[in-house]
């Protein structure tokens, strides 16, 4: 189904701006990326310093797959599914009968075909925003690592609150009564928007802005109530430490296959990013919502 950029250009980054940075190449993230494909913060051990990124990546899928009361569910909707991590966890672990996962990202969207034949399995190329009403309404439905493009730079809080109330209603009428929505997102935590340079904007994620929490619980107030939640930020710290260091040791290859400039503002992304959630210019938010049946 082709993506509507209308809708999308006015609103959060467009398929072409998220094609920007996950077209990039599957082979590239392939080289400092978990086995799993998954580009998001992971959950780690605390306690446990030897702990592998994949281990912390399943471990995060888990979570979520349990916070959105999903394994005991039919039918799931992963809104951002990346590399389908998430859903081909639920479909080979959990016996999922239906899944439906959306992406902008063609190339996403062609690797997730060739490596994975699930029967029940649906990966759309398409926006949330364009994404009609399920044959059937959802058990449950997991974001991960979305939201921080569902709107673009340059517009005001009430713009934004606007755009995430629009995602609130939609899941709000795709899932069935009182069921679960489980969201992992980047948010500001003690940072303004211009306390960040141009970079991340201009070089990695165009047409992005991160939502402020409080812009989170005005989208969802009187739909969702917020069951639980975690600001993980050192989780992000150590994740984004980890992809530097894969990278790293496989600096030659990634060289080699975009250059030693495009290697560069990886490079400096992971670093400023890793920074930004050491010193708490940046928090990560995973928040259990329930859905309220009778809205007020
Ligand atoms: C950082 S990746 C996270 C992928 C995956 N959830 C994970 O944890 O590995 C962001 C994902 O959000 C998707 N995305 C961004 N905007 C979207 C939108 N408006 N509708 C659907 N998916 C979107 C991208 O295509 C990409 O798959």
């Amino acid at each position: 189904m082709p993506v509507n950029e209308k809708i999308s250009k006015e609103t959060g980054a467009s398929a072409a701006a998220i094609e920007h940075h996950y077209g990039t190449g599957n082979e590239y993230f392939e080289l400092w990326l978990d086995k799993t494909m998954t580009y998001s913060c992971a959950m780690w051990d605390q306690h446990d310093a030897q702990q592998t990124l994949d281990s912390a990546q399943l471990r995060k899928i888990d979570y979520h797959i349990e916070q959105a009361h999903a394994l005991d569910a039919d039918s799931v909707l992963d809104i951002g599914c990346g590399w389908g991590s998430v859903l081909d966890r639920l479909h080979t672990r959990h016996n999922i009968r239906s899944s439906v996962g959306l992406t902008l990202s063609e190339s996403q969207a062609g690797w997730i075909s060739q490596s994975f034949d699930h029967p029940g399995m649906q990966i759309r190329l398409e926006s949330w925003q364009d994404h009609g009403a399920p044959d059937a309404s959802y058990d449950a439905i997991i974001s991960i690592g979305a939201f921080e493009h569902f709107a673009r730079l340059g517009l005001s809080a009430d713009q934004k609150v606007g755009i995430y109330r629009d995602f609130f209603t939609r899941c709000h009428a795709w899932l069935k009564p009182r069921r679960w929505l489980s969201l992992q997102t980047v948010a500001y935590g003690n940072s303004l928007q211009k306390d960040f340079d141009q970079f991340i904007a201009k070089e990695i994620f165009p047409e992005t802005d991160t939502p402020r929490l409080w812009e989170i619980f005005a989208g969802s107030d009187r739909l969702f109530e917020v069951v639980r939640l975690r600001n993980d930020r050192d989780d992000y710290r150590r994740t984004l430490r980890t992809w530097f260091s894969n990278l790293k040791a496989r600096r030659d290859q990634a060289v080699a296959a975009k250059g030693e400039e495009e290697i560069q503002k990886f490079e400096q992304y992971l670093r400023l990013m890793a920074y930004m959630f050491e010193v708490g210019g940046l928090d990560l938010h995973r928040i259990a919502f329930r859905k309220i049946d009778s809205p007020k």
